[in-house]
């Protein structure tokens, strides 16, 4: 069996984690919802496609208050989001380098900051609900 993969479409970071386009979600795989509230209040959904990080949903579609600067490699912690106390449990663990990470932020973390390039919807068993910082850089 051969696989065929439009690299145009994909991208594979350093965590071996491949961020797809919509188009190549697989059929019959339901989305998870993200719930995007900035630091004015106002809440935007996305539906994120298999594969995805909440930071490349986010900047895919111009949801203010996430940078992503270093495209998801761990270096910039410009992807903070808080993360809805109801929400961080069913998150995996975050790695000790995210944790370092989260020392550099332009606003101070809290007990459920993570950076959104490390979350992955699809692993989510409901919607996720964040909310984006006043300032990234
Ligand atoms: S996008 Fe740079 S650390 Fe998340």
């Amino acid at each position: 069996m051969s696989v065929t993969r439009n690299m145009a479409e994909s991208a594979t970071f350093c965590n071996g984690v491949t961020s797809r386009t919509p188009a190549e979600k697989p059929e019959g795989i339901a989305m998870t919802s993200v719930i995007y509230t900035d630091a004015d209040g106002t809440a935007r959904t996305l539906e994120a496609a298999p594969g995805e990080s909440v930071m490349t949903l986010a900047t895919r579609n111009g949801i203010p208050g996430i940078v992503g600067d270093c495209g998801g490699v761990l270096s910039c912690a410009t992807c903070h989001v808080f993360v809805d106390s109801d929400d961080i449990d069913m998150l995996e663990p975050m790695s000790d380098m995210e944790d370092e990470m989260l020392d550099g932020t332009a606003v101070d973390r809290a007990d459920t900051s993570r950076l959104s390039c490390q979350i992955f919807p699809e692993k989510c068993s409901r919607d996720l609900h964040v909310t984006t910082p006043s300032m990234q850089e």
